[in-house]
């Protein structure tokens, strides 16, 4: 069988798990949406591909559970402290993330503006004309990193060693044992007494602050970079290289191509998700990217880059209920500014002849691993 036709059988699997699945997982998607809304690749993982399922999932914290995705950690408040908001659930969630969103909100990540711009202007500089340039390495990479750090309030003196933490602790697993946390946490707990992110830091326990500011970078480093990436390749494809219209181009960018694939939540009892039994304790996985581009939400040509589209912002790229990204006001901001500034410098610069797409990413995420471009 051909892997067309594999990707269009419907017998066809999405396993999360498999990078082969997430390398191009659009034609598969596309096959379980319209013959199985619900597939089972693993045992007691179930994974689901309608916009309208993937809506309710996420929607509802009380019968998909966040926290229980962490079954190796104790439940108690002390365990609790150790782990990253967007595993957590109600009430210990609703409590940390009403004390970190003004940190968050759109008017105060505005401020950051003059900052994002002279980061990537910065960057942007120092591609050499005449030769390709792999905008991954020198600016999809970096730029992330450095804006986190200037949100996070990083002076001089710790700038190169954040760089280095935010290149190194880049998921939730095991990293308190990494040789680099003893001086990050070290750096953690000085920033938490400190101004920064508004100061909403001082108003939590120092494990659950060290916890939030490791979780930043998790959460706001990788994704980022394959965001830039892939709104770069979008609007180079589609002939769509210029500063006008941005955010509209943004919002279809992250539709179409969102950096976090699917979403994992766990039953807190027997249920069904589209009329499939699920036991409590069994997984469900969100897929994002396939309700981005679900036809029923989005009409015929959902697979197509219409920056004009009614709606768009409604996509799920940032997760959508209680666990929506905190980020996407400081995502939006860096989006534009970088691509403001990309197509200023370079309004004639295009994808390398050769370029095939590579991707980089965990089995969540998806971005491109280089990006080689002609400046002009
Ligand atoms: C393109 C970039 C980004 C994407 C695609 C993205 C995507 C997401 C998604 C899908 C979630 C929901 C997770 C869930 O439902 O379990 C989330 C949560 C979160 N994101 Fe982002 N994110 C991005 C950038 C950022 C940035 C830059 C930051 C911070 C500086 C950030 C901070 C957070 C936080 C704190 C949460 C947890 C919210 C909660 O659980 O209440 N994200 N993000």
């Amino acid at each position: 069988m051909t892997t067309s036709a594999a990707a269009s059988s419907p017998s066809a699997a999405f396993n999360p798990l498999d990078l082969r699945h997430t390398d191009d997982p659009y034609p598969r998607l596309a096959a379980l949406r319209r013959e199985r809304p619900v597939s089972t690749p693993l045992p007691g993982w179930h994974v689901v591909v309608r916009d309208a399922d993937v809506r309710a999932v996420l929607a509802d914290p009380a019968l998909w559970s966040s926290r229980r995705n962490n079954t190796s950690v104790p439940d108690t408040p002390e365990a609790d402290r150790e782990l990253a908001l967007s595993q957590l659930d109600p009430p210990a969630h609703t409590r940390l993330r009403r004390l970190l969103s003004p940190a968050f909100a759109r008017t105060v990540v505005a401020e950051l503006e003059p900052v994002v711009r002279e980061r990537a202007e910065t960057l942007a500089g120092r591609f050499e004309q005449g030769t390709d340039t792999d905008l991954v390495a020198a600016f999809t990479v970096p730029l992330p990193r450095a804006v986190l750090a200037a949100f996070c309030g990083v002076d001089e003196a710790d700038a190169v060693a954040y760089e280095r933490w935010a290149g190194t602790f880049t998921d939730l697993l095991g990293q308190r044992a990494h040789p680099e946390w003893p001086a990050f946490e070290r750096w953690a707990l000085r920033t938490a007494d400190g101004p920064a992110l508004n100061g909403v830091l001082e108003q939590l326990d120092r494990t659950e602050a060290v916890t939030f500011l490791h979780f930043l970078i998790v959460a706001g480093v990788p994704n980022l970079r394959h965001a830039l990436g892939n709104l770069v390749l979008r609007l180079l494809r589609e002939d769509h290289w210029r500063a006008e219209g941005l955010p509209e181009a943004i919002e279809e960018s992250l539709r179409l191509d969102p950096p976090a694939l699917w979403q994992m939540r766990t039953a807190t009892r027997d249920t069904t998700v589209a009329d499939t039994p699920v036991r409590a304790g069994e997984r469900v996985i969100a897929v994002v990217a396939s309700a981005n581009r679900d036809p029923a939400r989005w009409g015929a040509d959902a697979d197509a880059f219409r920056p004009d589209r009614p709606g768009v912002r409604a996509h799920l790229a940032f997760g959508k209920g209680p666990h929506a990204c905190l980020g996407a006001s400081l995502t939006r901001l860096q989006l534009r500014v970088a691509a403001e500034v990309l197509t200023r410098r370079y309004p004639k610069m295009r994808l390398a002849p050769d370029f095939r797409f590579r991707r980089a990413g965990d089995f969540m995420s998806r971005g491109p691993a280089a990006l080689p471009v002609h400046l002009e």
